[in-house]
């Protein structure tokens, strides 16, 4: 057993005194206390554009530098190595037409069938602009699993950048990324992983894995609503995005267009501290911290995710499609005669989130034979506990058992 404390963990969410229980963390997660307040006290403090002068000035620095130090131990990263943005989209919507600048006819992008949308349409978009070619990777229906021997045909010596999911928001398949990595650089391109969906359930690394750039999102893992993405300081050093003239040329400024919310940055930055907080054991360093947390977070969302697993089993008519070996803990079930959306407002009325639908994983859900309906998505979290399950459960039993 670990030292997680759920009910400590849970006691820091204003948002579960509402008596509901959440399943929709892969969609947003909720917001501890600390983090609203970090985000409140930045903006209620003095506060400028960044600089050395002013406490004003000051406050603002502290914010982009905190983020940036925050991020970089959440995804083993360089701190100069880290873009903050609006969101994953933007970030990658910006980074695919800064890399496309090189890439013309001959070129080629790989791409998957397992990716949420924004980790494929940027990229399908850029390339054809460019006039370079997209090569896709396809999706095992049967096993969920990101197809290996498919990525290994779609890289050729002309592939310069292969977008690959860290782990999918649909059905939770975690590719192994260090593998991946492997295949990838053997053909001398770059990597760019969207972390979105796995940072929040598991230890991540942009070094030890041999990713070039890694991307989340923050209020998916208790932040506000921003993203980052974090990449190999030399690669950013290479591409030359559009800019202001007078703004600076500086890496990682010069990929963050206008003035940074700080107050996100702040709020971002406490939620990383959160993380590490949950339940660091004897560790020393917020790395460290934020490792041993992310283990212990594993092993409690694993045991309710068996929990949740074996009772939709038992229920008639279901199929589970989150199906692959290594995996998040997000479920996906569709239940024979009933449809995702009637059974997710049946679950609304009696006070439990899980979604229904597709969730932007356009080209998986179109694999998986799920699209437009997709599927109802029950998603844990750190602060989800077993009553949460048992009212799940229930619910579901008398509505479809
Ligand atoms: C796996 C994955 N990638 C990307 C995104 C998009 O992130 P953002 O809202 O920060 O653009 C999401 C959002 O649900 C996601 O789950």
């Amino acid at each position: 057993m670990t030292d997680y404390d759920i009910a400590k963990v849970r006691a820091h969410f204003p948002a579960l005194d509402s008596g509901l229980a959440f399943f929709d963390g892969p969609g947003g997660s909720q917001t501890p206390a600390v983090v609203a307040e970090a985000v409140r006290g930045t903006l209620a403090g003095p506060l400028s554009n960044r600089g050395d002068l002013t406490v004003a000035q000051q406050n603002a620095e502290r914010a982009v530098v905190g983020a940036r130090e925050a991020l970089a131990d959440l995804l083993g990263a360089a701190p100069e190595g880290v873009v903050f943005g609006r969101s994953f989209t933007q970030l990658t919507f910006d980074l695919s037409r800064a890399m496309a600048k090189s890439w013309g006819p001959g070129d080629e992008v790989v791409v998957t069938r397992l990716d949420h949308d924004a980790n494929v349409r940027p990229w399908v978009l850029a390339a054809e602009a460019a006039g370079a070619t997209v090569r896709w990777v396809d999706l095992e229906p049967e096993t969920g699993e990101l197809s290996m021997s498919s990525l290994q045909e779609a890289l050729s010596s002309r592939t310069r950048l292969a977008a690959v999911t860290g782990a999918s928001n649909l059905i939770g398949t975690r590719p192994d990324l260090a593998a991946v990595a492997e295949l990838v650089h053997h053909v001398g391109a770059w990597l760019y992983v969207d972390a979105v969906h796995l940072t929040p359930h598991a230890r991540v690394s942009l070094t030890e894995s041999g990713v070039d750039f890694l991307g989340c999102s923050t209020y998916k893992f208790f932040g506000p609503h921003a993203g980052a993405v974090a990449g190999r300081v030399e690669l950013l050093e290479q591409l030359h995005p559009d800019k202001l003239a007078p703004a600076t040329d500086a890496v990682p400024e010069r990929f963050e267009l206008g003035t940074l919310p700080y107050e996100l940055m702040a709020g971002a930055a406490a939620a990383v501290d959160f993380l590490a907080d949950l339940a660091p054991g004897t560790a020393t360093g917020r790395r460290a911290r934020l490792e041993a947390s992310m283990v212990a977070v594993e092993a409690h969302e694993e045991r309710l995710l068996t929990r949740v697993e074996d009772g939709l089993r038992a229920l008639p008519g279901v199929t589970l499609h989150s199906l692959a070996a290594r995996r998040t803990p997000t479920v996906l079930a569709t239940f024979a005669g009933h449809r995702s959306e009637d059974v997710s407002r049946h679950l609304a009325t009696e006070g439990i989130n899980a979604p229904a639908g597709c969730f932007y994983a356009y080209e998986p859900a179109r694999r998986l034979g799920l699209w437009p309906d997709g599927g109802l998505r029950m998603g844990l979290t750190p602060y989800n506990d077993d009553s949460d399950v048992d009212r799940l459960l229930e619910a579901l039993t008398a509505y479809v058992g």
